[in-house]
């Protein structure tokens, strides 16, 4: 089946059953400052499941653009990626639960629409906790869905309950609606990896393929929940992976939303039959160029910088042409790609051929850019014999040549070379580079070690967390970090009372427990300060600053060391917080 017509399926049902069919909505959220995109269909619908009358006064269905950078390192795996497409179904109160979970039941299995064959149709719902009830009202309406077609749907046989992290969906920012949820899993047919392998195992046996989410609930700052004047459904249904299974295939780079892409770049290297290097590279590419044409392709138009959304489009370029050469692609072919997408997905997304050539010219450009960069990196590589920390620092530092490329070109010359030396070395001389030029965070980190690393990150979700719950008069006056605990003294007149202190620690949990990227750039200080880093402004700065970027979250002017991912950091406690000086509070906690 092709995706084309289970996008159509989809609304079609939707629309025979009275929805309106709504246009998927910008890439880039508008009014919205909690996620650089919209990550699920529900997003750019949030004020109305909050109870804002909608237009249409009916219920909607629609395909919905999404990014999601979260998990962008584990693109190239078989199903993780970047951009995709999110089919759904919102009932805005003129039907319930009953309802939602039949449509779903029917969509799935009926002959007309995807048939899938019920036996391989399997459910998960929550299971309650002290803040939810169990979802035994589920439970029930899935039981007479598997009734009416002669099967006997028992619970943990057929419909699982299971706790909060597989079966309650939201916020998706700090607060907002949220609920229980109800899942939907097709066993693809592989054996079970494991007595206990069940629906939410993820060995890849039972695919999700859906997700009704009875957003009942507003999680308030403070982590409680309320439940919602008007309480509303959500759904999501991700059409790549729907296709894939629908399709009987293992990976969603063989559907036909991607089959085309993958050909040309195995046409442009001359790659015939990969092997597993580099189809990751291919599956690579073909994902990072989809995700920016579509980014680039709204009619938001985002071209590729070093801020927020453009710098997103930045490293997903540049990290494909850095794949392109590892599977010999040697001249600029980021448009030639961009072409077999906007053909191939024109009839759905009018916008790409609307933007055609914005989206090529930047591409070219930015091909361009990036191989500036790489020219002059790779001068200054040549004139050495052998490579250290320092040296692949500078590369990094004042070219902007990408770490990455710095390791395949020493192992490609057979250099010596020892990593974990450069790793430490690297961490070193950022951190270096950074008290030699403006003699700052003296005494700041006692020494480099992992968890030194960990607590240093950690400063910097506090400090965001800090701004969000306290306000924007809060600013870092001191740090301090040894290998068993962080110290951060921050501007703020009145002692923090126990809830204030809660929501900030839950907080900086949330924020490890998203696993966001930290991401670092060099920039001039104006640049910087411009684009809304915070930072301790008063030191004297190079003219040069690094900025570390944790998601939309936290953006400040730092030396580093710094982990790669929030979620390195495990939990974080807060343990005491006192008077450190008039004016200025400080803050012990731990990560454990
Ligand atoms: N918003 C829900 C999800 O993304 C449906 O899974």
């Amino acid at each position: 089946m092709l995706s084309s017509e289970i996008r159509k399926k989809y609304i079609e049902f939707f629309k025979e059953r009275g929805h309106v069919e709504l246009p998927s909505a910008s890439l880039i959220p508008e009014n919205d400052s909690t996620t650089l995109f919209n990550t699920a269909g529900m997003q750019p619908l949030i004020p109305f499941l909050m109870g804002e009358p909608h237009p249409a006064n009916s219920a909607i269905v629609n395909c919905q653009k999404c990014v999601r950078t979260g998990d962008i390192g584990e693109v190239g795996d078989s199903s993780h990626l970047t951009f995709f497409e999110m089919l759904g179904n919102w009932p805005l109160g003129f039907y319930g639960k009953k309802e939602a979970i039949e449509y779903s039941f029917e969509f799935l299995t009926n002959k007309k629409w995807l048939g899938i064959d019920p036996n391989k149709l399997y459910i998960t719902v929550f299971e309650g906790d002290k803040d939810v009830e169990k979802d035994t009202e589920s439970i029930k309406i899935w039981q007479e869905c598997f009734k009416s077609i002669g099967i006997e749907a028992q619970e943990n046989q057929r419909i699982f309950p299971l706790g909060k992290k597989d079966n309650f969906w939201g916020p998706v920012g700090a607060s907002g609606p949220c609920g229980p949820d109800t899942e939907m899993f097709i066993d693809i047919g592989l054996e079970k990896c494991s007595d206990n392998c069940q629906p939410g195992c993820n060995c890849g046996k039972y695919i999700e393929i859906w997700n009704d989410v009875f957003m009942f609930y507003y999680k308030n700052l403070d982590g409680t929940y309320k439940l919602l004047d008007k309480p509303q459904i959500d759904t999501g249904f991700g059409l790549e992976r729907a296709t894939c299974i629908l399709n009987n295939l293992d990976n969603v780079y063989d559907t036909d939303l991607f089959v085309p892409i993958v050909n040309e770049i195995k046409k442009l290297s001359n790659i015939e039959n990969p092997d597993l290097k580099q189809l990751k590279s291919i599956r690579i590419i073909s994902d990072h160029i989809r995700s920016a044409v579509f980014i680039m392709g709204d009619d938001l138009g985002i071209c590729p910088s070093n801020l927020n959304q453009g710098y997103v489009v930045r490293r997903l370029i540049r990290n494909a042409i850095r794949h392109a050469k590892l599977i010999g692609i040697k001249d600029v072919f980021t448009f030639k790609i961009a072409e077999v997408i906007i053909e191939l997905m024109d009839e759905f997304y009018g916008e790409l051929k609307r933007n055609k050539n914005f989206i090529i010219n930047q591409l070219i450009e930015e091909e361009k850019k990036f191989s500036k960069t790489l020219e002059n990196g790779l001068k200054e590589f040549n004139k050495l014999n052998t490579v250290n920390g320092s040296d692949a620092f500078k590369l990094y530092s004042t070219y902007g040549f990408p770490v990455e490329m710095t390791i395949d070109l020493i192992n490609e010359r057979g250099l010596t070379f020892d990593m974990d030396e450069f790793n430490a070395e690297f961490g070193k001389h950022k951190e270096l580079s950074r008290t030699a030029s403006c003699g700052m965070f003296k005494g700041g980190l006692a020494d480099h070690s992992e968890i030194v690393t960990k607590y240093h990150t950690a400063t910097h979700l506090l400090h965001q967390a800090l701004r969000e719950t306290l306000g924007n008069h809060v600013e870092q006056r001191g740090s301090n970090l040894t290998t068993e605990r962080m110290r951060f003294d921050f501007s703020h007149p009145d002692k923090l009372t126990p809830e204030q202190l809660q929501i900030i620690e839950d907080l900086v949990n949330k924020k490890i427990k998203e696993s966001i990227p930290v991401l670092c750039e060099l920039k001039p200080l104006d640049e910087a300060k411009k684009c809304g880093a915070i930072g301790l402004f008063g030191n004297k700065y190079g003219d040069q600053v690094n900025v570390y970027t944790i998601g939309d979250f936290s953006k400040e002017i730092c030396g580093g060391p710094h982990v790669q991912n929030t979620s390195e950091l495990g939990h974080f406690k807060i343990i005491k917080e006192e008077s450190a000086s008039s004016g200025v509070r400080r803050i012990k906690a731990i990560l454990e």
